[in-house]
């Protein structure tokens, strides 16, 4: 069946395959994958598995602090939820994704926290015409994600969990702690998690609408701190690799354009971090500069480029969807990019073509 995002599990299936019958290492209960299999799937090796006598690479997905994965990874195997908090756009969703691919075998058992979230969405709520019809019965009840987690032994991943109102938020405290939910409305009703549940929670550390954590919640977790990426190289090949497999999955047939890939690798790590190459400061603008949104100014270029004209990617309109990104959020953004232009660019001009082109397309911004 076709989709427009495959889960992970559907994208990297045979990769997980793979691994799964390689693995000879220890679980975790109700593991698919032993740890250090975990981490290499999600980090990647040189040596590929074999799959029925086929070689199956497996690649690097998530670029970054392989320390950090190894830490992600235990605590999954311990007493306590895994919290990824970062800036937007530094790939917490993606590696909650591929953890609870690998540790469970599905990425789909997820709440996503609002600021409508209440606590019957993250426990469970009524089938009310069954619960009118029999009264409160197991199977008028309708179970969250957190409850099938705990039943099935798997991952919960709950998104954006300070979005969500600290009281909702605080309904995970009894069942991080003491791993049980009670259920006053039946008779008895308890549900004890089975070994293999646990939670990955993420949240963003700058997105408006955030709301506090209560210390109680904080010490159920581990937390861990998602870095932006920090050099331009490393930069390029997320934005490559992830180009290249939108691009397809879209249906677009164009090469990934790795020198326009560069440029914008450098233009975002440095209005991102406020610091030139050359070591010149700069202002940063309020606008997310990650790597995600480079990943999609890209995609959104190349494919004006090859609806619109039939070619590969051009600067014009690299530089047409910079500043939709750029300026989406005030005008004090639009000086700061065109200041990035009339001195950065501008001085590289002189001495490299494709800053020289770069340069001419600053027209676009006024
Ligand atoms: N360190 C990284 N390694 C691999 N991909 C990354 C990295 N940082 C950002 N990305 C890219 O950015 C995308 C957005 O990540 P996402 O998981 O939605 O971010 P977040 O949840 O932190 O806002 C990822 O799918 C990936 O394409
Ligand atoms: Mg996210």
């Amino acid at each position: 069946m076709e989709m427009i995002k495959p889960p992970a599990e559907t994208l990297y299936e045979k990769e997980l395959r793979a691994l799964r019958e390689e693995d000879k290492g220890k679980r975790p209960h109700q593991w698919l994958l032993s740890p250090a299999y975990v981490r290499d799937f999600i980090i990647g090796r040189e040596r590929p598995a074999l799959l029925d006598g086929e070689k199956v690479s497996i690649t690097r997905k998530f670029y970054g602090n392989d320390v950090l994965i190894e830490r992600a990874i235990v605590t999954l195997a311990g007493n306590r939820g895994l919290m990824l908090v970062g800036e937007p756009g530094t790939a917490k969703t993606m590696l909650s994704e591929l953890l609870s691919a690998a540790v469970s075998g599905t990425s789909l058992n997820t709440i996503q926290g609002t600021a409508g979230t209440t606590e019957d969405m993250i426990k469970y709520s009524w089938n009310y015409a069954m619960l009118l019809d029999q009264g409160p019965s197991e199977a008028a009840l309708v179970p969250s994600p957190l409850y099938a987690g705990m039943k099935q032994g798997i991952i919960t991943r709950f998104e954006e969990i300070t979005r969500c109102p600290s009281e909702a938020q605080d309904s995970l405290i009894s069942v991080l702690s003491d791993k049980v939910l009670n259920i006053p409305e039946l008779d008895g009703g308890v549900l004890f998690a089975r070994p293999g549940f646990n939670v990955i929670a993420t949240a963003n550390i700058r997105d408006k609408g955030v709301n506090e954590m209560s210390g109680a919640l904080k010490r159920r977790f581990n937390f861990e701190t998602i870095k932006p990426v920090a050099n331009v190289k490393l930069e390029a090949k997320i934005i490559e690799s992830q180009a290249r497999s939108l691009l397809l999955h879209s249906g677009v047939e164009a090469e990934v354009d790795l020198n326009a890939v560069e440029l914008l690798a450098t233009t975002f790590l440095e209005l991102r971090t406020g610091l030139t190459r050359e070591g010149y400061k700069l202002d940063i603008p309020q606008a997310s500069m990650s790597t995600a949104e480079a990943v999609s100014v890209y995609v959104q270029s190349a494919m004006t480029s090859y609806y619109f004209e039939e070619r590969g990617i051009t600067l014009d309109r690299l530089v047409q969807n910079l500043l939709g990104t750029i300026v989406k959020e005030n005008d004090k953004d639009l000086s700061i990019l065109k200041a990035y232009f009339s001195k950065v660019v501008k001085e590289r001009a002189g001495q490299d073509e494709i800053w020289k082109e770069y340069y001419s397309e600053r027209k676009w911004i006024g």
